[in-house]
């Protein structure tokens, strides 16, 4: 739902419910079976619009364990990392299933997300959450398969179509954790420091990578009304870089 103001409340409506805020009180029922873009009344006079959540709607609003992966950077990583429908793609770390929502979308019905988590108490709130937004939404995502492990072991897939690491140290993954890519397959890190991409980068080429590319993204929404057209005062300025490469075969020569 949506105030006057453009602030966003995420709300589960259940038959009998109410909805309480500073804005007074609304009974779930006069939304539930209505249609969506529907402004109604609070108790205290105010308006609210409701809409079904989109994705980036829902992973900005969910509970988090671990800091998720904004909408701006998974769409790219989803276009630049070539996530394909009917993809197998193996993801680490798991945290709160932000990224793993918008993978399980992009590879689609006949597609898997095999993601590990070593912690387990942000498996647990991944689970929930993918839970939640795939039990509540008509999409027909992917199949997500949430493990227990830690990918700098190691992990017992082969030939996955595509590998996508958000931890702080992705390069212990490179050797025993990225035996599972398939050749030619992409592997896709996202880094919130300079450092860290030095070191990725450094790594993946000396390990058996090429097509090696790092990139950031800026999205900078607009004020437009009236004669105020002009650039939002804020933004999500810095959230993480963006590292993709591809894995080379043995050489012939
Ligand atoms: C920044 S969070 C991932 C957030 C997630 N991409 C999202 O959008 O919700 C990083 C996660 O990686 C997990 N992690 C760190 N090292 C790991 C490893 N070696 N294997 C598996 N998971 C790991 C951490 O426990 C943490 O939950």
């Amino acid at each position: 739902m949506i105030d006057g103001r453009a602030r966003r409340y995420l709300v589960t409506l259940a038959q009998g419910k109410q909805f309480h805020s500073h804005l007074g009180a609304l009974e779930h029922d006069e939304l539930i079976g209505g249609p969506e873009g529907v402004t109604v009344r609070t108790s205290g006079g105010s308006s609210l619009t409701a809409f079904r959540p989109t994705l980036s709607d829902y992973v900005l609003k969910m509970q988090r364990g671990a800091q998720v992966v904004y909408p701006k950077d998974a769409a790219l990583i989803v276009m630049y990392a070539d996530i394909f429908p009917g993809a197998t793609v193996l993801e680490a770390g798991s945290g709160s299933g932000a990224l793993t929502l918008a993978l399980a979308d992009a590879v689609g019905e006949g597609g898997l997300v095999i993601s590990y988590e070593v912690r387990e108490d942000h498996l647990s709130r991944a689970a929930a959450n993918i839970e939640a937004w795939h039990s509540g939404s008509d999409h027909r995502p992917g199949r997500v398969d949430l493990r227990s492990g830690d990918v700098f072991d190691g992990v017992p897939e082969r030939s996955v179509d595509r590998m996508v690491l958000d931890l702080p140290e992705p390069w212990r993954a490179l050797g025993a954790g990225t035996e599972s890519l398939a050749p030619g397959g992409i592997l896709c890190c996202y880094l919130p420091t300079i450092p860290q991409v030095s070191q990725i980068v450094e790594a993946m080429r000396r390990g058996g990578f090429g097509l090696v590319s790092t990139f950031e993204a800026l999205v900078r929404t607009w004020n437009v009304e009236g004669q105020s057209v002009r650039p939002d005062h804020r933004m999500i300025a810095h959230t993480g870089f963006i590292v993709t490469g591809r894995k080379l075969a043995e050489n012939r020569a």
